[in-house]
């Protein structure tokens, strides 16, 4: 495929992915876990979400023509440990949100205890969906997926930037700190995703591989600094969740330490680093990584 691909090719790739990922997540959140909790995981992944990081994993791992069982399995299983920080995000004792994804939050939904639970569960669910018995996927691939995803979700990735994030109410933090607390609690997982797809192949070309992380490095940042200025451009219908939430609870976002124009523009030249690195990445079939930080950046929710 061509280094670019139409609006109409990529609209009808992601279509087929989201579908395929929708029914596998479907197939394998369980619905009768004990006492409500299968309910109240399937509450928080199924029908809802951009399922950006799917689109991530799938799009990466075609680009190194990754293994497609593996690839299936990587995509859903970050999106599980997504879903489990946005369950966990919302509670009273983080962000106190009530609304996600259209939906009223898991915690209003079913309790508190639940959805803490609800978020241990999928966190396990996911390295269970990544770790399948016989030959579907080769032992070192399993084991590839499970460091990626750990190091994304952990102290060095998702639940670290969330320590920042919270240390940081009502703290001016400079731009170098901003940009470390946002790489960690988005960024990482976002990246991961690229590198879980990439990890699917057998082998990749180094040169490759480091451009593909470059990609996404710039990316997860990019996301992240898109999701600052949503929060202040866009309303709670559009975005599925309580509009207006950084500024009042006093966060630090790129919005409040650089405004709205430079913050625009900073997601524009990230977007453009993104591009660049697949530039270089030698790979022909980067069409749809392309297009995906595109949408990263033009997205309205
Ligand atoms: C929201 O992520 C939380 C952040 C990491 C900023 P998304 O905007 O990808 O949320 P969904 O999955 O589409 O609901
Ligand atoms: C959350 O960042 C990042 C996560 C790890 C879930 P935000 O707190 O800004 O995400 P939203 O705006 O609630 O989706
Ligand atoms: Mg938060
Ligand atoms: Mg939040
Ligand atoms: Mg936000």
């Amino acid at each position: 495929m061509d280094a670019r691909v139409s609006t109409l090719d990529f609209a009808q790739w992601s279509t087929r992915q989201l579908a395929q990922v929708e029914q596998a997540l479907s197939d394998w959140v369980p619905a009768d876990a004990p006492a409500g909790l299968g309910e109240a995981m399937r509450y928080a992944v199924l029908d809802g979400g951009k399922r950006l990081r799917p689109l991530l994993v799938m799009a990466a791992a075609e680009a190194v023509q990754g293994r497609v069982e593996a690839a299936l399995r990587a995509a859903c299983a970050v999106e599980l440990i997504h879903a489990y920080s946005l369950v966990h995000d919302d509670l009273p004792c983080m962000d106190n949100d009530v609304l996600r994804r259209g939906k009223p939050t898991v915690h209003v939904q079913f309790g508190e205890a639940p959805a803490l639970l609800a978020g241990d569960a999928l966190q396990a669910l996911a390295f269970e969906i990544l770790t399948p018995e016989g030959d579907a996927v080769p032992p070192a691939i399993q084991a590839r997926l499970c460091r990626l995803l750990a190091q994304a979700a952990g102290a060095s990735g998702m639940a670290g930037g969330q320590a920042i994030d919270l240390a940081s109410v009502g703290k001016p933090l400079t731009e170098p700190e901003l940009r470390a607390m946002h790489r960690l609690k988005t960024g990482a997982l976002l990246e991961g995703s690229v590198r879980m797809g990439a990890a699917c192949a057998d082998a990749v070309d180094p040169a490759a591989l480091r451009a593909l992380n470059d990609y996404g490095a710039a990316l997860g940042l990019a996301f992240q600094v898109v999701d600052d200025i949503l929060d202040v451009t866009a309303d709670s219908a559009a975005l599925g969740k309580t509009a207006g939430k950084d500024a009042a609870a006093d966060k630090p976002t790129y919005v409040s330490l650089l405004g709205l124009d430079a913050s625009q523009m900073l997601a524009e030249a990230l977007c453009m680093r993104a591009h660049g690195a697949l530039d270089v990445s030698g790979l022909a079939d980067v069409g749809r990584l392309r297009a995906l930080a595109d949408m990263v950046v033009k997205r309205t929710h």
